[in-house]
């Protein structure tokens, strides 16, 4: 297929996965709308209906939670294809039925290069629309993710971190223990091959962690002192700090001087509270424990979100450079979720090796913010290969290319359109 015919395709895959205003994931594995997909097929739409790409977002908002929470997916109806839905989860926090914790805050980020695509009058309006429910989900991340004011983000649920089954969440998930979760049918693993999917220990642990919060009726303060899993993400919180530098240019470009102010002190805590997770070893941000002080001991694909957060001193630039350069001359594909020296890495399995188009485009937009613009580009240029090999593709082997997970993935098709397509080079990162 030529690129102008993947465009093509791209397109006609958002338009196929719209569901009238929000769009999901793929038909199959996922029927509901999840977070930050939706905030990454929003730059997908706003290539050809910016209007369309708004209301993405503006319909995530709609089930933001009283609290200020955004959901990690929104069960708008139910699909008995899908586990585990509402009744397993057990909220009652939002006005529309959803999952009990969040996801990866890229929306200030994508709202911010909606605005500056188009600073219409319009757009501002919507934008500052958005402003104030922006500003409740960052104060409640900080407030229930962070609640001793360390500067980095935890996740409660190793989805909560967009990365599943990550090497990273093994040693504090294998403390937590199995209960109160009965007997279950998973659904996942028949839409597609388990062999790439999570094990089952990890999904009775992922379901014992849902029992235990909904146990203390999702309360955010109780679920952030209790819960059994609680892991300062790097993933979460570079993305977090860059959406903080972008809600502050909102809050200022919409003068909104005392939010700026807030902002400015959240950007402040971060960068310094972004120290912890350095790993004096690896020479690279790396997860860490907050219930038992420890911290990983691999790189991910979430350790190069470093540039993207902003944190572009030579120190941690030279270092990210050099397990780039280490790891590409592993891959035929960067970049593999999880270092392939590491005892850990399988090429085909989720998290634990596979490259995301997604998460490739925030780094490359991260060493293109550095200046690094040639490994920009070639993170570029595998992932525009990747699709044109393996297709709209869930998720890529960096060996071989092989596309994997669900097909028709809205957020590969999203990001081909936004930034991987050929047609799009020029203008985008
Ligand atoms: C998986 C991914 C997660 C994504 C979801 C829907 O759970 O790990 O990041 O949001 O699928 O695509």
């Amino acid at each position: 297929m030529s690129d102008l015919d993947l465009d093509t395709t791209a397109r006609t895959i958002l338009t196929e996965n719209d569901q009238g205003g929000y769009t999901i994931p793929t038909k199959g594995l996922y029927p509901y709308q999840w977070n930050w997909d939706s905030v990454f097929v929003a730059l997908g739409f706003a290539t050809f209906d910016p209007d369309r790409a708004w209301r993405e977002i503006e319909m995530l908002f709609e089930g933001q939670w009283r609290d200020g929470m955004v959901p990690h997916i929104l069960f708008r109806k139910d699909d008995p294809s899908y586990f585990p839905g509402p009744s397993v989860w057990g909220t009652d926090g939002g006005p529309i039925p959803s999952s009990g914790h969040s996801q990866p805050p890229v929306a200030a980020s994508v709202v911010r290069d909606l605005v500056e695509a188009d600073p219409s009058k319009t757009t501002l309006q919507r934008a500052a629309a958005l402003l104030p429910k922006l500003m409740a989900w960052h104060r409640w991340y900080l407030a229930y993710r962070d609640p001793d004011n360390l500067g980095v983000l935890a996740v409660i649920h190793p989805w909560e971190s967009g990365r599943d089954n990550l090497p990273d969440w093994d040693a504090a998930l294998a403390a937590v223990d199995v209960k109160d979760i009965g007997p279950y049918e998973r659904k996942d693993t028949s839409h597609v091959d388990p062999s790439m999917r999570p094990h089952k220990e990890d999904y009775d642990r992922y379901l014992s962690i849902v029992a235990a919060c909904r146990k203390v009726g999702w309360d955010p303060a109780e679920v952030a002192r209790s819960c059994p899993f609680f892991v300062a993400d790097p993933g979460v919180t570079f993305i977090f700090l860059k959406a903080n530098r972008d809600l502050l240019n909102l809050a200022e470009r919409l003068g909104q001087e005392s939010e700026a102010a807030e902002i400015r002190g959240w950007i402040a805590r971060m960068e310094e509270g972004a120290k912890r997770l350095w790993n004096e070893d690896l020479k690279a941000h790396v997860a860490l424990d907050l219930r038992t002080g420890k911290q990983t001991n691999g790189i991910s694909s979430a350790s190069f979100l470093a540039s993207y957060a902003g944190l572009t001193d030579d120190l941690t630039l030279s270092a990210l450079q050099a397990h780039f350069d280490r790891i590409a001359a592993k891959v035929r594909y960067m970049t593999p979720s999880y270092d392939p020296d590491h005892a850990c890495y399988e090429p085909l399995r989720y998290w634990r090796g596979p490259v995301w188009a997604m998460i490739n485009y925030m780094i490359a937009r991260g060493f293109a913010e550095a200046g690094d613009f040639a490994r920009s580009e070639r993170v570029r240029r595998d992932t525009a290969a990747l699709i044109e090999t393996g297709g709209f593709a869930e998720y890529f082997s960096p060996v071989d290319g092989t596309g994997a997970g669900g097909g028709s993935f809205s957020w590969t098709a999203a990001i081909w359109l936004a930034w991987a397509s050929p047609s799009r080079a020029n203008k985008a990162a």
